[in-house]
């Protein structure tokens, strides 16, 4: 069974999370999403304990989907719609930013909470795409008088630095959690924020553990990978700047080492790694089917020593960390890595 922790007074989650932005339209680049074989991914993960869902009001079809898992929960399941936990992201358009306010909000709420189809939202991970454009504070204050207001049960951010994350704890926001990129690929997080987060009781939540399944048997000895979907495209960018090619043929070469010791995959070793760090609360793994979920149950079967925790921190120390802060160069005018975002989705 996934292992579990409390997020906040009276909630807990797995602390192996299903992405959901797999999902959405838009991802993919070539393959197709089979529903049938999605909802059946979703039993399996929720009835072996996986009961923690991340999906975004701009991941289009998602919450809707969750809306549609929860309708088969109500029949003939062990579980019922209580049982899962989903964690929505409010993503307010880069278009829109300088015109966000109370209403606005309040509306796209209100769209999480119908196409949930739940009376209360889980966890809202809020994200802002320019700090250069004043409001983000003023849009947590409207999220926490929502809250007060029995529509969100936690506040969490998403893609937050340091300095801004810490203005809104300072600002009186009871933040739960704050979602950010860290894998073996990109350890931004280390220089600052982790330890930010762990002084002051906030869950770092993980995405990109797997870095859109590049960080798998698959790829090893492989000398180019032609991408499938848009997380590859931007996991390859990241590769590239850090460990580089011949880097990351090593690493895989030295995960799987591992992952033989305990007889399991390379990407549990790249999650246990990550969820293994102290201050990290969990790691959201993407979904696109059920392909990889019974293997993926095996995650809490097994420990790492420490001393192959130790071995893969000394081997990446040898690396360059990606320049600035969590998400800075995705915000920086011009980087290639802010420009594969697409940044105006909410309103389609
Ligand atoms: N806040 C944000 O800005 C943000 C950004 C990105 C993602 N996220 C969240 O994080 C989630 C994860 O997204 P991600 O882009 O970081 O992807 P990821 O979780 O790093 O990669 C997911 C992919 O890994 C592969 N995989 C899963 N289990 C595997 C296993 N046991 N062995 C080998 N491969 C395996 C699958 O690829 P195949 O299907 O190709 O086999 C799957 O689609 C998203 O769904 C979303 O909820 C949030």
């Amino acid at each position: 069974m996934a292992e579990r922790m409390e997020l906040a007074k009276d909630y807990t989650i797995s602390r192996v999370i299903n992405g959901c932005w797999q999902l959405s339209e838009g991802h993919s680049l070539k393959s197709k999403i089979d529903k049938k074989d999605v909802m059946k991914a979703f039993h399996m993960l929720a009835e072996q304990g996986f009961t923690t869902f991340d999906c975004a009001d701009i991941y289009t079809g998602t919450e809707e989907l969750l809306g549609d898992f929860q309708t088969e929960l109500k029949s003939g399941s062990t579980l019922s719609p209580q049982d899962i936990q989903i964690h929505t992201k409010y993503v307010p358009d880069i278009n829109l930013l300088d015109k966000v306010d109370y209403s606005y909000t309040e509306k796209i709420i209100d769209r999480s909470l119908k196409r949930q189809k739940r009376e209360v939202l889980d966890l809202v991970q809020f994200h802002w795409w320019d700090y250069n454009i004043p409001g983000y504070l003023e849009t947590a204050y409207d999220l926490l008088k929502l809250k007060e207001k029995g529509k969100i049960r936690n506040i969490g951010l998403t893609n937050f630095d340091t300095k801004h994350l810490s203005e809104m704890v300072d600002a009186g926001i009871p933040i739960v959690s704050c979602q950010n990129q860290y894998s073996v690929f990109d350890r931004r997080v280390e220089k600052e924020l982790l330890a930010y987060c762990k002084s002051n009781g906030i869950h770092l939540l993980c995405y990109g553990t797997l870095s859109g399944g590049l960080l798998a048997e698959t790829w090893i000895g492989k000398t180019q990978i032609d991408p499938d979907n848009r997380s590859q495209v931007k996991y390859i960018q990241v590769m590239e700047e850090t460990l580089g090619w011949e880097g990351y043929q090593e690493l895989l070469v030295l995960l799987e080492r591992m992952a033989s010791k305990y007889s399991v995959s390379l990407a549990h070793i790249a999650t246990k790694y990550i969820i293994s760090q102290e201050g990290v609360a969990a790691s959201i793994i993407g979904v696109r089917n059920s392909k990889h979920v019974e293997a993926n149950s095996n995650i809490f079967s097994f420990e790492l020593d420490q001393s192959d925790i130790d071995e893969i921190t000394q081997f990446l120390s040898n690396f360059t960390i990606l320049e600035g802060e969590p998400f800075e160069l995705e915000r920086t005018e011009g980087s290639k890595f802010r420009n594969i975002m697409k940044m105006n989705l909410n309103e389609n």
